[in-house]
């Protein structure tokens, strides 16, 4: 196998925190794309434009200027975020849409939405004004088994929402199901859905693999094996409406090795190599880059990027830890080999 040069990828979802944690992270995420989405579930969280610009020139004040990098933000929304704040992220730009947690679902969902009916005028309003709205895909009703969340979440909120408001444009995010590729394929067009590079990668059996495994646990939960398949077979089959977003979630070591560990997995130092070898493992290299290039862009109606990136096979080893503010932080495969590596 030889190198592979792809026009400069993009990320639509993910998290680069605040604080020394951003600093530590967003370099990682900066050196392979060019553009991120970046999640608001900050504590407290980003609800408005003008904290989502804040936080964009955070994020920007964090990066080494030579790292050409457009961080593309998302506003959190609450049961009590104003039709008004739509037309003011409008009116900003570099708001792209709006992250729909339902309340409770994840890591620093408390403010989330409770009942979406009520925000119905705030979606219609999104999409008059052309913002997207991106979903965390899962019901939090405790008495839901885990692993069935996500397609109770399609049948009984996202399809009617989609229904009730068909000039919307709807990202579910970080899709773990066949149900999902089901819907999402099958959808009015419109609807979309990212795929990490975990889904794409490992099924259930890895959070078990010889004792309980924090750092492979994040929401959506791992899956069973079909559907995995589901997802993969769908990303290398190639479709418009499956993207990149790698859902890298860091969290410090403490907080994932303990009674009660944090969802969540950082994947951002190898955020495009693990994508890359999951495609050369199936034969379907010349598939990645509409996938993390193209779709994603035409999607959210930017243009493609001019620059590219270069992808080599050759196996690197993936520290155990990277430092994270004042705390270490575990990231996907520490310890292990990674196919794939990016050249500098
Ligand atoms: C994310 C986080 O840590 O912010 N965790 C995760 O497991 N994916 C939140 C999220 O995207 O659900
Ligand atoms: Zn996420």
């Amino acid at each position: 196998m030889k190198a592979l040069t792809l026009r400069r990828p993009d990320d639509w979802h993910v998290h680069l925190r605040d604080g020394a944690a951003l600093a530590a992270v967003a370099p990682f995420t900066a050196a392979r794309f060019a553009r991120a989405i970046v999640m608001p579930n900050l504590n407290p969280p980003v609800a408005t434009t003008a904290a989502a610009l804040a936080y964009r020139t955070r994020i920007r004040a964090a990066l080494p200027a030579a790292l050409q990098f457009e961080p593309l933000m998302t506003l959190y929304l609450t049961d009590g975020t104003p039709v008004e704040e739509i037309s003011r992220a409008k009116a900003a730009g570099g708001v792209l849409g709006c992250k729909l947690y339902p309340a409770g679902a994840t890591t620093h969902s408390d403010a989330g939405v409770r009942d979406v009916r009520r925000l119905d005028a705030v979606f219609e309003h999104m999409a008059e004004t052309g913002l997207v709205l991106q979903v965390h895909g899962e019901v939090t009703d405790p008495a839901v088994d885990i692993f069935e969340r996500e397609a109770r979440f399609i049948d009984t909120v996202l399809e009617p929402l989609a229904a009730r408001h068909p000039r919307l444009r709807i990202v579910l995010e970080h899709i773990s199901t066949r149900a999902a590729v089901d819907f999402v394929l099958g959808a009015r067009a419109g609807v979309a859905a990212t795929v990490t590079p975990q889904h794409l990668l490992m099924n259930r059996n890895a959070l078990f693999a010889g004792g309980l495994r924090p750092h492979h646990y994040c929401l959506p939960v791992l899956k069973a094996e079909q559907d995995r398949a589901a997802v993969l077979a769908a990303v290398l089959r190639g479709s418009p409406r499956l993207f990149l977003g790698t859902d890298s979630a860091p969290h410090a070591r403490a907080a994932k090795e303990t009674a009660c560990g944090c969802a969540g997995i950082f994947s951002a130092h190898a955020g495009i190599e693990l994508y890359a070898e999951v495609f050369a493992a199936a034969g379907a290299l010349e598939k990645l880059e509409p996938f993390a290039s193209h779709y994603g862009a035409d999607f959210y109606g930017l243009p493609r990027n001019a620059g590219t990136i270069t992808l080599v096979p050759e196996p690197w080893e993936v520290p155990p830890e990277y430092p994270f503010g004042s705390a270490p932080l575990v990231p996907l495969r520490a310890g292990e080999c990674i196919a794939w590596r990016l050249e500098p």
